[in-house]
């Protein structure tokens, strides 16, 4: 079967997927929508058949799909009008601005029999697919605490990402990836949220967030982003009964540190700064060689995950015709969006936000 795709918004995300259902078979691009005449003539100049607006992609019975790859403030009606004309649609990221709006596409779905499907691509990354079976595999024990962040220098890209009522911020730009990982990492309920989003470079949307979790499972996990640090720090760091893992940078270098023998050595204390400590004396550990020198520890490589994010496109074809569920569930999506919607909350008050009676864990 041919699926046909119609890209609605064709800027920097409308052009990857462009270039990526491309190279797929069964998939043909019917056509883009774009409100800028610029985008607009390079799509005609690249041969695509241009919509003259939304209205006529909607009645163009060759489209199957619609990609909404336009700034976040317009995913909703762009969707509803797609649902409402019987395409199945995927929306990049954030799905949308709210949960709320999230559950009115998701209840138009299911009223119009079509697909529903957001673009969470990085839960195809390795840094996390690494972290996600570390964790499964209990290489480092039981986990106790997850940091996971994404740390940058160069502030909010100025231009719809700036606006509060486009759905700008780091929040709804970071937010939705590093959550909506940690939860699927995690198989437990939520209990509890602690946010503080940052406005240190003076934008009118936050600039960053620090954002606390507590898991019924006991894990307790640390997710933030910074638009102004320049040194970033490492993109996953997590601790378990038996040792600590880390993804230090988008490279994957990193490391597995672990105790190997259950009985510990009494440690010799160390004379650090002006004072002695024992409790904090590093083990000796040749990092650099990723090799143990003494001290009850083994240091080892982090395994390689190969993944592949053609295979987002190739589920969400096999999800429209019927033959497999969808990799992404729309319930996942709006699992995350209750959590960073209680984070803003927890900022907003100060105080710590209990989800212990209304969160659930959902498997993808
Ligand atoms: N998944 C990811 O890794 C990832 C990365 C970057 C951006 N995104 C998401 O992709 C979406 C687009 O981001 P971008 O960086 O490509 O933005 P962009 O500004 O580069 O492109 C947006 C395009 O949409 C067009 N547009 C605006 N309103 C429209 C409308 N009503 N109808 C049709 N076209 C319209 C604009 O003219 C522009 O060509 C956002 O939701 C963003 O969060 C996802």
């Amino acid at each position: 079967m041919l699926l046909k795709v119609a890209i609605v918004g064709t800027g920097h995300m409308g052009k990857i997927h462009l270039g990526k259902l491309h190279a797929f078979k069964g998939v043909r691009v019917a056509g883009i929508v774009d409100i800028d005449p610029l985008a607009e003539r390079e799509a005609a100049e690249a041969g695509l058949h241009v919509y003259p607006d939304l209205a006529a992609a909607c009645a163009d019975p060759a489209a199957d799909f619609f990609f909404i790859c336009t700034p976040n403030e317009v995913h909703r009606p762009i969707a509803l009008a797609g649902l409402a004309a019987g395409k199945h649609v995927i929306t990049e990221k954030p799905a949308m601005l709210n949960t709320g709006e999230i559950e009115e596409v998701m209840a138009a779905a299911e009223a119009a029999g079509r697909k529903f499907i957001v673009h969470q691509n990085r839960r195809w990354d390795e840094d996390y697919l690494v972290m996600k079976a570390l964790y499964e595999d209990k290489t480092l024990g039981d986990v106790t605490f997850i940091e996971t962040r994404v740390d940058g220098s160069r502030g909010i890209p100025g231009d719809w990402r700036r606006d509060p009522n486009r759905g700008g911020g780091m929040v709804l730009d970071w937010g939705v990836h590093l959550v909506d990982r940690l939860l699927c990492m995690v198989p437990s309920p939520v209990l509890t949220v602690y946010g503080r989003l940052s406005y240190a470079l003076g934008a009118p949307v936050e600039d960053g967030f620090t954002i606390y979790l507590t898991f019924a499972n006991g894990v307790e996990a640390l997710v933030a982003c910074t638009t102004d640090n320049y040194a970033p720090r490492a993109k996953f760091h997590m601790t378990g009964t038996r040792g600590t893992a880390t993804v230090d940078d988008w490279e994957m270098h990193g490391k597995i540190v672990r105790r190997v023998a259950d009985v510990e050595p009494d440690a010799i204390p160390i004379v650090a700064g002006k004072g002695m400590t024992k409790t904090m004396a590093p083990r000796i550990v040749d990092y650099a060689q990723l090799a143990k020198v003494q001290d009850n520890v083994e240091v080892l490589p982090l395994p390689r995950i190969d993944s592949d994010i053609h295979d987002f496109y190739r589920n969400a074809i096999a999800a429209a015709e019927g033959v497999t569920e969808q990799a992404v569930s729309t319930a996942s999506v709006a699992r995350c969006m209750r959590v960073l919607e209680a984070a803003r909350r927890s900022h907003e008050t100060n105080s710590v936000v209990d989800l212990s009676a209304i969160d659930s864990y959902l498997e993808a």
